[in-house]
């Protein structure tokens, strides 16, 4: 028998994210037969109320996919429970062991990572922490190296590593993964996956939302720790690590912090060239009036809303070739993209006259809004003039290439694929201890390097990919941002 115990179950992230991926997961029958779903939060109410707010929140989800089923969520609704705990407090978790007994148990703490070391001190007295137990946590674990420590080793005191999965959501997401599949599932990249042939390398995470009444929490991380210290960093590590010796999460989590490790460090003197801090103004975005951070805020705040950081990964395969990578709030579109942008040819035989549009080869691995991989290559435009005109195509790469009727597959949230992995015990798409101290201990050295510097956020507007300074970081090596439209 199993359970899965969702502390914070009445919580934006289980009605958002959760429930409705364990609905998705009940769907394609993939959760196990006996498993239990608990719900466990000081709310004082019965399963029965519980249940409801699950159904409203889920129920819109899935009609969205099209997916609303009434036998499946009768079968959903069968597994709920509901247990009104005081989760710091050992005495009040002892009903809820007593309902899950010795079943095998996955504990996921949807709750303020404030809380975490004293849940989890309170889980091992009640019984909740066993050799069968499993613990999953959300970011922000710590907003440095120093509190990180200090919260993980809470954790630590009562799970072992391999019983501790550290999301980072973006793992979760299908292209994500499909990235290690093309890169190891294929020989054609692998020789040119290097300083070779790569020229440099882009990874930009664009939202066009505001931080709106996220504040409190947004103000004392900004987007260096929001997103840069784990999602641009996760990208950043599968799209430049060795291949590993097989799928096993050490595998494949040693070469990840393998390059965590080989990230040169950015000093206090180079921090102003390499890196650019941004803070959206009021303004206008998709036709609408959009508040500045500052108003938000209602004060003004030095905390970025923007971050562009070129990295440099030191070792044989990257040497001189540059990561950069910059997210934001307020960018005109909501897009996510790994770029692998290629060295021109060698000799150009093509340079002489009109010829079209010369463009170096480029693949783009699109996570947001569509999940797309393709590549950009030089073609002949059919024709019969005198001098060979060429023009880019773009080949997709994705599936259904070959099957001109075949539909996308719906777009699973990252969260089904993570919470079944962590019911099966599978750490791979998990942060081990070792890799996040190693991410907080590079961004470390960043944000203290703004700290000594005053190093305050450019102003941009709404609906622009940042200030010019982070249009500058690529143009000083004559490189630009990939766009959309190029
Ligand atoms: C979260 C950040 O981790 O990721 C948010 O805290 C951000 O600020 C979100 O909006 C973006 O996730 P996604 O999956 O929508 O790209």
């Amino acid at each position: 028998m199993a359970a899965i115990i969702l502390f914070g179950g009445g919580g934006d992230l289980a009605m958002r994210m959760l429930l409705p991926s364990l609905y998705f997961l009940e769907r394609d029958g993939l959760l196990a037969d006996e498993l239990k779903i608990i719900g466990a939060a000081r709310s004082d109410e019965g399963r029965d109320e519980y249940v409801a707010k699950v159904r409203d929140a889920v129920q819109p989800r899935a009609e969205s996919d099209n997916a609303w089923d009434e036998d499946v969520w009768r079968r959903m609704e069968t597994r709920l429970d509901y247990l009104a705990v005081d989760a710091t407090d050992a005495e009040s978790l002892k009903p809820l062991k007593a309902k899950v007994g010795d079943d095998e148990v996955t504990s996921f703490l949807a709750v303020s990572p404030s809380l975490y070391g004293r849940i989890v001190t309170a889980m091992k007295v009640a019984g909740l922490a066993e050799r069968n137990s499993r613990l999953v946590v959300e970011k922000p674990v710590g907003r440095d190296l120093k509190s990180f420590r200090e919260i993980d080793d809470a954790v630590a005191s009562a799970f072992r590593e391999e019983q501790v999965f550290r999301i980072d959501h973006y793992l979760g997401k299908e292209t994500v993964q499909n990235l290690i599949a093309l890169r190891f599932g294929n020989t054609i990249f692998e020789p040119l996956w290097n300083n070779l042939t790569v020229d440099h390398v882009q990874i930009t995470v664009g939202e066009t939302v505001g931080v709106g009444d996220r504040w409190p929490y947004y103000d004392e991380y900004g987007a260096l720790r929001d997103m840069l210290q784990n999602h641009l960093l996760q990208l950043l590590c599968l799209v430049a690590m060795e291949p590993p010796s097989d799928l096993d999460p050490d595998s494949v989590r040693n070469e990840k912090v393998k390059v965590l490790r080989s990230l040169r460090p950015i000093t206090h003197e180079e921090a102003e060239r390499v890196t650019v801090r941004g803070q959206y103004v009021a303004g206008e975005l998709e036709g609408k009036p959009v508040k500045g951070y500052d108003d938000e805020r209602g004060e003004p705040s030095d905390t970025e809303t923007f971050v562009a950081v070129r990295a440099d990964i030191d070792n044989w395969r990257w040497a001189g070739v540059p990561f950069y990578m910059r997210t934001g709030k307020r960018m005109p579109e909501k897009r996510t993209e790994i770029v692998i942008q290629f060295k021109s040819v060698p000799h150009s035989i093509f340079a002489s006259g009109d010829r079209g549009e010369v463009c170096d080869n480029r693949l783009v691995i699109e996570l947001q809004p569509e999940e797309d991989i393709s590549l950009s290559v030089m073609n002949k435009r059919p024709g019969l003039e005198r001098s060979m005109q060429l023009q880019p195509i773009k080949m997709s790469l994705s599936w259904g290439v070959d099957d001109k009727d075949a539909r996308p597959p719906r777009r699973r949230i990252a969260y089904e694929r993570l919470l079944l992995d962590a019911m099966n015990g599978d750490n791979t798409l998990f942060v081990r201890r070792d890799e996040a101290e190693q991410a907080w201990k590079w961004v470390d050295e960043v944000s203290e390097a703004w700290e000594d510097a005053a190093f305050k956020p450019h102003d941009y507007q709404p609906g622009t990919w940042g200030p010019d300074e982070a249009e500058m970081l690529l143009a000083r090596t004559g490189r630009r941002w990939n766009t959309t439209d190029a």
